[in-house]
């Protein structure tokens, strides 16, 4: 069964509170945030204050995706809010030293490639790595399409995980819905980030579940 996180990108914030409350009677594992400075993306969201304030309100683990230049000027702020801190390869901070800092703070750390990474760029930092994020669509917004390529990525990383003897969550971010789902977990993936599909569905709960058969 494919665990799920979903994100919160799209959702009305004033009325969210229902649906969170939805999404932990569903059992859902975790919460998908993603944070966007403007630069390394083109589009800016929101920081530390919303996620605080999101933390007080439920207890499901978070899922801090970073979408921000040079990440590692930020780790120690969004260490204190986030359960799992995720930044991007290709973002420009030393990708060691940086996962590092995030297990020294206590969070779960996890590493994430853009479509046009390759999946083979990253295995030398699996043993640093508690989750990697493959993006299946180019960060920065919601309600794209699904890039097919992710799947051979999904794929190539639980190999060499294996041939490793690493036991590390793969999650999958941008485009799934009940048509996509499947063919990543069938991939390798392990944690299905979904926003568009869920939020826009009249009915949360029954989505929430379709996906977490899978
Ligand atoms: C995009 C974000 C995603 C986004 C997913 O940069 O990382 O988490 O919210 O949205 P959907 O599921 O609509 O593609
Ligand atoms: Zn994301």
């Amino acid at each position: 069964m494919a665990k799920l996180s979903p994100s919160v990108l799209g959702v009305d914030f004033l009325s969210f509170k229902e649906q969170l409350k939805t999404l932990e009677s569903c059992k859902t594992d975790m919460l998908h945030l993603d944070v966007m400075d403007g630069i390394f993306v083109p589009n800016i969201s929101f920081g530390v204050p919303v996620i605080n304030s999101i933390k007080k309100h439920t207890c499901l683990p978070l899922d801090v995706h970073l979408m921000i230049d040079r990440p590692h000027r930020y780790i120690e702020d969004f260490a204190k809010v986030a359960d799992i801190l995720g930044f991007h390869y290709e973002a420009g901070s030393d990708v060691t030293e940086t996962l590092k800092q995030i297990r020294r703070l206590g969070c779960k750390s996890c590493l994430t490639i853009k479509p046009k990474t390759p999946a083979e760029a990253i295995f030398k930092y699996l043993p640093l790595c508690d989750m990697v994020l493959v993006m299946s669509v180019e960060p920065g917004f919601g309600g794209q399409s699904f890039m097919p390529c992710a799947l051979e990525k999904l794929s190539a990383l639980k190999s060499e995980c294996a041939r490793l003897g690493l036991n590390i969550d793969l999650e999958v971010d941008g485009g799934i819905n009940k048509e996509t789902a499947p063919l990543a977990v069938q991939a390798g993936a392990t944690v299905l980030v979904a926003g568009s599909y869920l939020f826009k569905s009249l009915d949360l709960e029954a989505v929430v579940n379709e996906l977490k058969s899978l």
